[in-house]
């Protein structure tokens, strides 16, 4: 067992975000804050149909128009060294950059309008008035399905092992059921926003990212510049929840518009057009087959997926990932098929694919433990994978069993009557329970750091992560002073732009632990330099302790046999003669722990619902969720994230829903008033229990994610306690008042 990282004071401090006051106030600077001198605007016109071609612009009149610059179309676009559609890796999605004149869905940008105000460019863009050579669309699920090779960012489509026919020939009980869940489309509070600006093949790029290493790839590739050339300012993000994994095609005709004109130019994605450019989590149709003895224990699993996603290019929600992970079972399978239709490309969105997924088995698993008359927790409990069931791997660390019994009890969940539509309010409403587990993988990528610390004793810490409003800012300060042995006001953390060490992604939930891990290491190499320089000075007290015989702590480095013998950092610089010392660490998975090991955090939800008898009308009344994610870095921080995913959980049962024209394939809700999201109102009581999980596998800190886990079990428990109120099981996802009825 590899040995644990010791920590200081810092790690697991409940701190406020060190960046809120600059937030609140003010200070903090977005993207679109930055006014650049001699600052154009653009506004991109979206197409008005699904698939066809664009045959007409009326450019002359946009142009005349007072303040208007330029307007950029297929005809006069800079050229650029690469195709939009080439694609490079897992995350090279292909973009519409005005390469022609096709359309392949709607809202897809098809001239953008540079002017002198944003009011002119505006304008500008309705005097376009497009004209069109439509075609025949098709969208929604029903169509000839294809077998995707891979599912989401490279996840075989198909897994699974033993015989599931014969598993659900031998049971007792079988369920079949099949869900659907609605499209959902990316809406950070802040849209996707460029500031662009060209000197020379130089570009500076102020724009919202969660990866900017790839954007800066990307970005390269497709301008055939050097990636040195390119600088990336991302200090703060409205919000990512993947959208902001890639780069988008607004952000990039932003950089296209700067180059055309020869001017700054600012793009700030319109809200209604955050409906197709800048990805989605597709709609799903997931069948779930359910095989179980007497007992309730599983004697077959399977589940497979249906979806959509775009005909030019190929993300696929993989929906079926969690089920591999979940639960046990002798049999199981997991597939994929998508339908190709005129939808704009599907992409990451919180939990992809665990988040649709959950959904669907978590209802599936409450139809069987109705149709067994046993308790929903306890079947789960029957079913408990010791092991992950497709790799057969012990799990790094699973506390889930602790999850379940923690949050049953703060729930009250012993009370609950097995069957539905039992309880009542005060006030005659209908009063359900429902439970979900939540489960999401703890992954990391790799992450490069440079820490410093300066003769006067305090650090400086960079890596090039990103604060998607997660706390990035705080949390990893706090994983940085602990790894230089400095308290967190010492350290300065510099994050946020593309000149810093590569900090990885903020994706995935694997930020913290892989950014932290490469600032843990760097600091460790900062204080082993120092004790370097101490241990090997006979005027040192530390002289002849060697390097493994100190520690770091308080800005001091003290022998471990004698901790009177020390001297602080500026004391060994100050002597040595020198101003600063600095090292780099890198932050990565430990290949063979990954090989040995299956690494998920895992969680249970539990949620109240009051139902009105005669309007159908549904609130969320309470929601617990009890989470096992490694250590916690910072406990507020954590519960944060937590709330977030179970808000968007109560989103996704309830609220959310983008709904299209079948005939045209155009958007009739692609604005924040008709596409509900919860409001205050909408959420309830909620409580986020951090249940203790020590992980000595994941990485030495033994830090699991926390951002996306929260969403999956939610909706589930929801859907699950909308059945319990009323004994109606709705399969189709959001549910609504009418779906009730
Ligand atoms: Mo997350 S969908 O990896 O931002």
């Amino acid at each position: 067992m590899p040995e644990r990282v010791r920590h200081g004071a810092a790690i697991g401090a409940d701190l406020a975000r060190l960046d809120g006051p600059d937030k609140v106030t003010g200070a903090a600077r977005y993207a679109a804050d930055f006014r650049l001198d001699g600052l154009l605007h653009a506004v991109m016109a979206v197409s008005g149909i699904a698939r066809g071609r664009v045959t007409g612009l009326d450019v002359a009149a946009a142009e005349a128009h007072p303040g208007v610059v330029r307007v950029m179309t297929p005809e006069n676009v800079p050229k650029l060294a690469r195709s939009p559609d080439a694609k490079d890796g897992p995350f090279g999605f292909k973009l519409d950059l005005l390469q022609d004149e096709a359309v392949r869905y709607a809202n897809q940008p098809i001239a953008v309008v540079i002017a002198e105000t944003l009011e002119a460019a505006t304008e500008g863009a309705r005097l376009l008035a497009p004209r069109y050579a439509t075609e025949a669309v098709r969208v929604g699920l029903d169509g000839e399905p294809v077998v995707p090779e891979a599912v989401g960012p490279g996840a075989p489509a198909r897994a699974g092992y033993g015989d599931v026919a014969a598993g659900l020939g031998a049971a007792q009980t079988c369920i079949e059921a099949t869900y659907e869940t609605a499209a959902q489309y990316h809406n950070a509070l802040e849209p996707h926003a460029a500031v662009a600006s060209w000197e020379g093949d130089h570009l500076t790029l102020y724009t919202p990212s969660q990866a900017l290493a790839l954007a800066t790839a990307r970005i390269a590739g497709l301008f055939g510049i050097p990636p040195g050339n390119i600088h990336i300012v991302s200090h703060y993000l409205g919000g990512g929840f993947g959208s902001k994994g890639m780069v988008t095609s607004p952000q990039i005709l932003a950089i296209l518009a700067a180059r055309l004109v020869g001017r700054p130019v600012k793009l700030v994605t319109r809200r209604e057009q955050m409906f197709g450019p800048v990805g989605h989590r597709a709609a799903t149709r997931q069948t779930l087959k359910l095989g179980a003895g007497a007992d309730g224990t599983l004697t077959a699993f399977d589940h497979h997926t249906l979806t959509q996603t775009s005909r030019y290019d190929d993300f696929i929600e993989p929906s079926g990932i969690i089920s591999r992970n979940l639960y046990a079972s002798p049999a199981l399978a997991s597939t994929h098929e998508a339908v190709r239709v005129d939808i704009a490309t599907p992409i990451f969105m919180r939990a992809p694919g665990e988040a649709s997924g959950s959904v669907a088995i978590e209802s599936a698993l409450d139809e069987l433990a109705a149709e067994l008359n046993l308790d929903p927790l306890e079947l789960r409990l029957r079913n408990y994978a010791e092991v992950e069931p497709v790799s057969k791997k012990p799990f790094s660390s699973k506390a889930l069993r602790d999850c379940y019994a923690q949050g049953a009890e703060r729930f009250g969940w012993a009370s609950r009557p097995t069957a539905p539509r039992q309880m009542r309010d005060a006030d005659g409403l209908l009063v359900g329970w429902g439970m979900g587990t939540a489960t999401y993988p703890a992954s990391m990528f790799q992450a490069e750091a440079r820490a410093v610390v300066r003769a006067d004793g305090t650090a400086l810490v960079e890596t090039a992560q990103h604060d998607m409003g997660q706390g990035a800012w705080t949390s990893l300060a706090q994983i940085a002073a602990d790894g230089l042995g400095l308290p967190l006001e010492s350290v300065t953390l510099s994050i946020g732009h593309n000149r810093l060490p590569n900090g990885g992604l903020a994706g995935g939930s694997t930020g913290t632990a892989t950014a932290g891990m490469a600032l843990h290491n760097a600091g460790q190499a900062v204080i082993a330099a120092l004790a370097e320089l101490a241990v090997n000075d006979p005027a040192s007290p530390l002289y002849g302790a060697g390097n493994a015989g100190v520690a770091a702590e308080g800005g001091r480095l003290a022998r471990r046999d004698d901790p009177a013998r020390s001297e602080s950092f500026s004391e060994i610089l100050a002597r040595a003669g020198r101003d600063s010392v600095e090292a780099r660490g890198t932050g990565a998975a430990d290949p063979a722990a990954k090989k040995a090991y299956a690494m998920h955090a895992h969680g249970a939800v539990f949620a109240e619902v009051l139902v009105d008898p005669d309007l159908g009308q549904i609130r969320v009344s309470r929601l617990v969720g009890a989470f096992a994610a490694g250590r916690i870095v910072n406990p507020r921080l954590v519960r944060s994230q937590y709330y977030g995913g179970m808000i968007w959980g109560v989103s996704f049962a309830l609220h959310e829903h983008a709904a299209m024209d079948a005939r045209t394939g155009r958007f009739l809700n692609n604005n924040l008033a008709e596409y509900h999201l919860p409001v205050n109102a909408d959420i309830p009581a909620m409580e986020a229990i951090l249940v203790e999980e020590a992980d000595p596998h994941v990485n030495p800190l033994g830090i699991k994610g926390v951002g996306e886990i929260g969403i999956t079990g939610t909706a589930g428990a929801i859907a699950n306690a909308v059945w319990h109120a009323t004994g109606v099981r709705v399969r189709d996802i959001p549910i609504t008042l009418d779906k009730l009825l």
